[in-house]
Order: structure tokens, then C-alpha cells, then sequence
């Protein structure tokens, strides 16, 4: 994740010597930005990106060598007074530029003991293209799968109902101990597929929307997950305390982030660490709609990572790794946080998965 690159830069940036082999070989394009809003520094990247070199770009406005208008002047200010901005698929536009290049970009307040307060600016390359033809994809499928999972809970339902009642009425005619055996099973099955059903229409009730604090959620799900889980997995919590609260269905979203949380246990074998961290985004584009405000939460475990050929598939309905598993978790969770504007990305190597959810906060709730 692009945080991360940051992040490494706040740490190790008065190390000089360790800094600099790490901003080099950095993929993202970092600008140090002083209090003038001159560009102070650029790493290899930042020159390639923005077709310029060290000499001629820094010392100018930042404004002018990344041409991206009232949005980056909005995230400098933001940084001044000390708030980070994460601005998605912002396009680049300049004379200069051979072409249009689309950037995520993240604006940061850096402090620094000798020199004073700074700023930087991180860019990122996304390949909106393909962003694009994922996202739609994606939908397609997830309305598929919902009109498919309609259509089916609607089938399966009905005839449920009469296998319970009919198995009931021949239990009640039953005298032996052992026939009522199997009747007893034919009704607990009914039951468990009767309440799958209802599992997986669930995510499309009406919703109750209330105000809800994500770390209720994270909370209930970490205290329900040991209690199931009690020996050898390890949580770590990283908040923010100051992350606002999101208006949506609270069962729905306990559902859909343990969803996610149980696949890094089952992935993990139960023995490992789960990392769950908050923070807040402000200007943050989701399904092409800027938010002013957002929450992200992820969900970071150190197990053996998803399967490389089924990493760009694990949102799609039926697609699963595991011989037991169905092959939903993935898809009810991303169905039911775009139901509430939001979406789930998932980065994944060997010791280290991270899903991050982003879920916009509604002005004036
Ligand atoms: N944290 C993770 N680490 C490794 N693999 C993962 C992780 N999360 C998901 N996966 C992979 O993605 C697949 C799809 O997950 P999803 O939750 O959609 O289905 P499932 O877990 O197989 O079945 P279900 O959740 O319906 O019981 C999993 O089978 C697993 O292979
Ligand atoms: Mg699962």
C-alpha cells in the first residue's frame, strides 16, 4: 500500500544514509515540499513521473510541477495543519506531459527536528484502465450473483418449509425411538439450510441504517473470534480514536468484516497475528465520487498469503481455495459494503494479507 511509503520515509528520513537507498529504489514518486511550498526533494521516481530532473524541479512551486489543480492546493493546507490526504485517480494535466496520467496521491505533514515542518507529497501510478474494467466487472458479477441467489433462496425456501412440516407430522406418528432418529436429522438439515439461505439473502433486506462507531465492530468481531479461536492467535489493535461514525446496518457490517477476519484464521490455521487498524482519509474518491471524509479500516494477517492464480478472482462468487469452503465470505462482504458506498481492496505476498476497507462518511449525519 502506498501508506507504507510514506511511512518508511518518516522513519528513516534524518538517517540520511539509510534513507537514501530506499527512496531510490522506491516505485512511488516522493516530493518533499518546504513550508514555501517549494519542492526541496525529489526521489528518482517523483523525476521519471514528472519528467523533469532534481536540478530543474526543485526550488519551484509544487503547484506548477504537479499539475493537479484546487484538489492538491486543498490536501497542502490540509497538511499544514497537520492532516493527511489520500486523493484516488487524480489525472495529471500539463503542456508538458506527453500524456494524461491518472495518480493516487497522498499528502502528508512531515516534521522534522532541525528543519522544521515540511510536507510530502507521494504519487502513484494507477492504471486507471484497468481499475476501471475490474470495478465493472465486479459489478457485473455481483449483480448476477445477486439476481442468481434471489432467485434460488426463493426456490429453496418454499419446498424447505414442507420438508420440516411433513418431517414433524411423521415425528409426532413415530413410535420408535430410532426411526425418530432420522426425522430429527431431516429437520435439523432443513434448519441449517433454512438458515443459509437466510445467510446469504440477508445482505439484501431493506437495511437499518444507525450511527455506528467501525470500532464496535472491530471489537465485537476480535472478542467473538478468540472465543472461538483461543489459543495461539494474537490480535494487535491499532486505532484511531478519532475516526468518525459511519451510518449503515451494524449486523451487516459484523458480518461482512468477519467474513473477512475468519478467512485470515482459516488461512492461518488459527496460530498467527491479526493486525486491525483504523484511520481516517479525508478527499478520497471511491466508485469515482470524492468523499470529504472516510474511514478505512484494515485487516492485516502474517499467514501464507491467497493463492497467486486466485488472487485477482476472490471477490467473485464461488471462488474459493479451501476444500470446505463455499466460496461466498468474500463476495457477501464486498456486496455488502458497496451497499454502503464503500469498497474492499486486498493486497496479498507470503506472511503478509492485507484487506483495507474504505467507507465513505455521510456529510451532516
Ligand atoms: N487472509 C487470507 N489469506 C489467504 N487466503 C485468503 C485470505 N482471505 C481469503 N483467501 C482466499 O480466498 C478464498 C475466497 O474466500 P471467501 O471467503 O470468498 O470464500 P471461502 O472462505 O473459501 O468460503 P466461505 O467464506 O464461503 O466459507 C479463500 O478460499 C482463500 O483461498
Ligand atoms: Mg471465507
Amino acid at each position: 500500500m502506498h501508506h507504507d511509503g510514506a511511512n518508511a520515509l518518516q522513519m528513516n528520513y534524518t538517517q540520511a544514509d539509510v534513507s537514501q537507498p530506499i527512496l531510490d529504489g522506491l516505485k512511488a514518486a516522493v516530493l518533499l515540499v518546504g513550508a514555501d511550498r517549494r519542492v526541496i526533494f525529489m526521489n528518482p521516481a517523483a523525476e521519471g513521473l514528472l519528467e523533469t530532473s532534481t536540478q530543474r524541479g526543485c526550488g519551484q512551486d509544487v503547484i506548477d510541477l504537479v499539475p493537479m489543480g484546487m484538489t492538491l492546493q486543498a490536501a497542502l493546507i490540509a497538511a499544514e495543519q497537520g492532516e493527511t490526504t489520500t486523493l484516488r485517480e487524480e489525472v495529471l494535466r500539463a503542456p508538458i506531459q506527453s500524456e494524461e496520467i491518472t495518480v493516487d496521491c497522498t499528502v502528508s505533514p512531515l516534521e522534522r527536528p532541525l528543519d522544521g515542518p515540511c510536507i510530502i507529497v507521494e504519487l502513484n501510478q494507477v492504471d486507471q484502465l484497468a481499475r476501471m474494467t475490474r470495478d465493472t466487472t465486479l459489478q457485473e458479477r455481483q449483480d448476477a450473483f445477486s439476481q442468481v441467489v434471489r432467485a434460488l433462496a426463493h426456490e429453496i425456501k418454499n419446498p424447505l418449509g414442507g420438508i420440516r412440516g411433513a418431517a414433524q407430522l411423521l415425528d409426532s406418528e413415530l413410535n420408535d425411538k430410532n426411526l425418530r432418529e432420522y426425522t430429527r436429522i431431516i429437520t435439523h438439515e432443513t434448519d441449517r439450510l433454512s438458515g443459509l439461505v437466510d445467510r446469504l439473502t440477508g445482505g439484501y433486506r431493506a437495511s437499518d441504517r444507525e450511527p455506528f462507531n467501525l470500532h464496535s465492530v472491530l471489537e465485537h468481531i476480535r472478542k467473538l473470534t478468540l472465543v472461538e479461536t483461543p489459543q495461539g492467535l494474537n490480535f494487535e489493535r491499532d486505532y484511531d480514536p478519532s475516526i468518525p461514525e459511519i451510518l449503515g446496518d451494524h449486523a451487516q457490517m459484523i458480518q461482512a468484516v468477519l467474513n473477512i477476519v475468519r478467512n485470515a484464521v482459516q488461512a492461518m490455521a488459527g496460530r498467527g497475528c491479526i493486525q486491525l487498524r483504523t484511520r481516517v482519509r479525508r478527499q478520497c474518491t471511491i466508485h469515482h465520487r470524492r468523499h470529504r471524509l472516510v474511514v478505512e479500516a484494515s485487516i492485516m494477517d502474517d499467514g501464507p498469503g491467497i493463492e497467486p492464480g486466485l488472487r485477482e478472482r476472490i471477490f467473485f462468487p464461488m471462488v474459493t481455495g479451501r476444500h470446505d469452503g463455499t466460496g461466498l465470505g468474500l463476495a457477501l462482504a464486498q456486496e455488502i459494503i458497496s451497499r454502503h458506498g464503500g469498497l474492499i481492496e486486498c493486497a496479498s505476498r507470503p506472511g503478509q494479507t492485507t484487506f483495507t476497507i474504505l467507507l465513505p462518511v455521510e456529510d451532516g449525519s
